[in-house]
């Protein structure tokens, strides 16, 4: 009975250092400021009936098999053809999320002579794949195009993969468009992780590749995911043919997995469509929040991840605990996720623009 449990170390070094991650179940009433769930998408039930609508025209509701055996599906197919007409690129390819989407693009595409050059604030599903590669791996400087061209010009490769975010998940910082010029000048592969660009940024609110303007490239790839702005879960990626097809040919986590989720591609579907209809209302309501945190903070924010850094991960537990009691939910990130213990905070285009602002004045009053 009293024998040691095989982690317990572990876990007390963890505990001790205010690490120690738990999951709740947090009360609905509570002013969700912690979410991904950008613009609100999750609470629309009118999406979520459409989606089952559509599921439910098909004899099959489930995907079944590998998209590559026989899981592809006409609601996969519609989705693809969508998401290719809107962000004018080539090809499409769903996936069940955005994690295995990093897994198959950063484990198939850098091959044994070539480099992958990936910021060093990419996702952890990134850094993870890139673990699994035979071929050189260099972190460039965050968002630095410079450092990006140091690294080019010192390295020798037969092809050089580059790995980047439209808008990175825990800085919020948007991708310098610098970048896209070093990735055109030295002929690289380019992979942009739009996770928390699209459907937020951009006059279109299609991400990055909007927001600058910048038209799709035979060597340029967008991978975007489901479970956010979205309101849905899974992922896709787009590309041009020859890159989908390599990718469908060489991806393991793309071959062998089950097919995404029918009625979350359908659901994302929905949403995307709800998005492109209100796209101007949505913008606006955007920007009116970016404007509230550039005149209560003094800092400019990209898209709509608002970081705001405190002391230590026992500051940003008490904060958060605080906020909790006042009625709001945020989220509190700690080392190792991020360098400096932060609340993560997501103004959502959701919650009511005058609670927004009472919410924001409240921190205000609490921290400074
Ligand atoms: C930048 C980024 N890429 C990829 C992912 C993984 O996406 P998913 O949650 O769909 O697996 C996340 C977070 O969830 C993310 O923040």
């Amino acid at each position: 009975m009293c024998e040691k449990m095989m982690y317990e170390n572990e876990l007390k070094a963890i505990v001790k250092a205010s690490r120690f991650r738990e999951r709740k179940i947090y009360d609905n009433s509570l002013i969700d400021f912690a979410s991904n769930d950008y613009l609100g998408l999750s609470e629309k039930k009118q999406l979520l009936k459409r989606a089952y609508e559509r599921v439910n025209m098909f004899p099959t509701h489930a995907p079944k098999a590998s998209l590559m055996v026989n899981g592809y599906h006409e609601i996969h197919y519609e989705f693809e053809e969508f998401l290719c007409r809107q962000n004018g690129f080539e090809a499409a390819h769903v996936v069940g999320s955005g994690f295995l989407a990093n897994l198959s693009l950063i484990e198939a595409l850098p091959r044994k002579a070539d480099v992958l050059l990936m910021d060093e604030e990419y996702h952890a599903s990134g850094i993870l794949a890139s673990k699994l590669l035979s071929c050189e791996v260099c972190f460039f400087k965050h968002n630095d195009a410079e450092a990006l061209e140091k690294l080019l010009q010192s390295k020798k490769y037969k092809r050089a993969i580059v790995a980047v975010e439209g808008i990175y998940s825990m800085s919020g910082d948007v991708l310098n468009r610098d970048i896209f010029d070093v990735v055109d000048r030295y002929n690289t592969v380019l992979i942009v992780d739009e996770a928390h660009s699209s459907g937020v940024i951009g006059k279109n609110l299609l991400g990055v590749f909007d927001l600058y303007d910048i038209s799709p490239k035979e060597n340029y790839i967008k991978m975007g995911t489901l479970g956010k702005a979205y309101g849905s879960y899974g992922a896709y990626i787009l590309s041009s043919n020859h890159i989908r097809d390599f990718l469908q040919n060489r991806a393991k986590a793309l071959i062998y997995a089950t097919a995404p989720s029918l009625f979350d591609i359908a659901l994302a579907h929905q949403g995307m469509l709800y998005i492109f209809k209100h796209k101007t209302r949505l913008h606006q309501e955007f920007l009116a929040r970016i404007d509230l945190i550039q005149e209560l903070f003094c800092k400019e924010i990209s898209g709509l991840i608002f970081p705001y850094y405190v002391q230590n991960s026992q500051e940003v537990l008490l904060l958060q605990k605080q906020l909790q009691k006042e009625g709001f939910l945020v989220g509190a990130i700690r080392p190792p996720t991020v360098n400096v213990a932060m609340l993560r905070i997501i103004p959502r285009l959701n919650v009511d623009f005058e609670v927004t602002k009472n919410f924001f004045n409240k921190l205000k009053e609490m921290t400074f």
